[in-house]
């Protein structure tokens, strides 16, 4: 499920705002094309009927005035979209902001991946995920966008338009879903060399279906059940992985990395890179440059009877 990316279907009330500001734009630009479209065409047509010579003063008064009431309606249109546009601007910085209820989550961005807290005032009662983010439908969310190397641009078009995240400070901005869903976003500002492959999955969903959620990634990862995943568990604390990844419930508490105690719950590995399957995670543990070169994740060393323990314990992380 990677969810569904477009401007030109908002499912957020800022979306649709700026939506809307985009129909004015594109209304406006189709008008003005025709008009000067027309008017290059009658003066092409005029020029070739014409048989005495150009420079005769009453043509040369019109052009005057013709050019003045171009000039003027130029002028006219551009304040009206310029007042449109600041209008539309001041409306989606203040959405969300009116209701008192609200949630509040944390977006750091790291190359290339995109840490995800949802802080709670009970320290245990906060989560860490990555690359996801789950909002409840109708309700105001405020994103609080930091990041902890360079400068990213989060995006999630069907919610709302970018927002950088800039290094040493917090910028905040709401978003609203209004209707439930899979929306993919992502990094919009370029940010090295796998820019490309940082991607994000919104999930709007019913405030029950979100409760759901909240409730099962505040648990410690589940115990493992088969003698391969307990041999998993095994090899996930002696590999280097527990030097990069964090699992609640085991001695696994590194932050460099995204945080893999509900790993097999997510949808994509990588920041979107790749579907979180089977097949993609093994490939993923042992060679990640091989499938997104440059990463921080280095390739990994281990047999395959290793290999085959960690994926069966990662993939029982639900
Ligand atoms: Cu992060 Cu581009």
């Amino acid at each position: 499920m990677n969810g569904f990316q477009s401007a030109m279907h908002p499912a957020g009330v800022q979306a649709s705002e700026l939506h809307h500001l985009w129909n004015i734009f594109l209304c406006v630009s189709i008008v003005v094309y025709g008009i000067t479209l027309a008017a290059v065409l009658i003066a092409v047509r005029r020029s070739h009927r014409r048989t005495e010579p150009l420079a005769d003063a009453p043509s040369e008064r019109r052009a005057t005035i013709a050019v003045a009431i171009g000039a003027g309606m130029t002028f006219v249109t551009v304040l009206a979209l310029l007042v449109a546009s600041v209008a539309t601007g001041r409306t989606v910085g203040t959405l969300g902001r009116l209701g008192t209820a609200h949630l509040e989550i944390d977006v750091t961005g790291h190359q290339w991946w995109w840490e995800v807290t949802y802080p709670n005032s009970e320290p245990d009662k906060s989560i860490r995920t990555a690359n996801e983010i789950h909002i409840p439908v109708g309700k105001p969310v405020e994103l609080r966008l930091a990041t902890r190397d360079v400068i990213h641009s989060l995006w999630i078009p069907n919610l709302h338009g970018k927002r950088d995240l800039i290094p040493g400070r917090v910028n905040k901005f709401w978003i609203e879903a209004d209707r439930p869903g899979v929306y993919r976003g992502q990094c919009a500002e370029f940010c090295g060399l796998q820019h490309a492959n940082m991607a994000l999955t919104v999930i709007a969903e019913s405030q029950d279906a979100y409760d759901r959620w909240l409730e099962h990634q505040r648990t410690a990862a589940p115990e493992p059940v088969t003698d391969a995943q307990r041999r998993g568990r095994q090899a996930f604390l002696s590999l280097p992985c527990v030097n990069c990844h964090a699992i609640t419930g085991i001695d696994a508490y590194a932050t460099a990395g995204p945080d893999l105690t509900h790993i097999a719950s997510r949808s994509t590995l990588a920041a979107g890179t790749l579907i979180n399957n089977k097949g993609s995670l093994s490939g993923w543990v042992v060679n990640p440059q091989a499938l997104k070169p440059g990463s921080n994740m280095p390739a990994n060393e281990m047999t395959p009877q290793q290999l085959n323990d960690l994926v069966a314990y990662l993939e029982s992380l639900q």
